[in-house]
């Protein structure tokens, strides 16, 4: 089985799901999963209470283990990852990095205008303070940059056009 996945990593709030579901309505050969819903289903526990009750280290190897699973059994998938999942020491078995690249400030704007702010903000607790993200943010930037074999700009460009760039740069 040939593998080719398309693994959209970066900050909170860039993007990566809305990306991965327009990245299956240009390609109907792909199917899109998200390691956080992954990670939701098996433990049926959510993001936020797995932080506050088994805490971060607990949620960084669950997704170690998301990673394992993904990179032995998955192939034509569009997988959206958490912010910090591009840690995983697998990442690039899965299939192709692309690290989606936006300034803080558009994404500060992108999840506080969203409709569902709240929601978003529930599975986020390292955004609960913003200037504590923003550090995180500056400090994640190199290492997204550092494991991607593609970086696409996404601050202030529509969707649609973003995936038509990713499935002719990946193919
Ligand atoms: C995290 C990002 C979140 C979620 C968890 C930790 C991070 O996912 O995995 O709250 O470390 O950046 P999103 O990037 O989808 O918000």
């Amino acid at each position: 089985m040939q593998k080719r996945n398309i693994l959209l990593i970066g900050f909170m709030g860039v993007g990566k799901g809305t990306l991965a579901r327009e990245l299956v309505r240009h390609d109907a050969s792909l199917y899109a999963i998200d390691t956080d819903d992954m990670i939701e289903s098996l433990t049926n526990t959510k993001i936020k209470k797995i932080f506050a009750t088994a805490g971060e280290e607990a949620f960084r190897a669950y997704e170690q283990k998301t990673a394992d699973w993904l990179a032995k059994n998955i192939s034509n998938a569009v997988i959206s990852t958490g912010g910090g999942f591009y840690k995983v020491h697998n990442l690039k078995a899965i299939g192709t990095v692309v690290y989606l690249k936006a300034d803080f400030e558009w994404i500060l704007q992108r999840i506080f205008n969203a409709h569902n702010a709240k929601k978003k903000l529930k599975k986020r607790p390292l955004f609960k303070d913003v200037d504590k993200a923003k550090a995180l943010f500056h400090e994640r930037e190199k290492a997204y940059e550092a494991v991607a074999d593609i970086i696409v700009d996404v601050s202030n460009r529509e969707v649609a056009e973003i995936a038509k760039e990713i499935l002719e740069r990946v193919s």
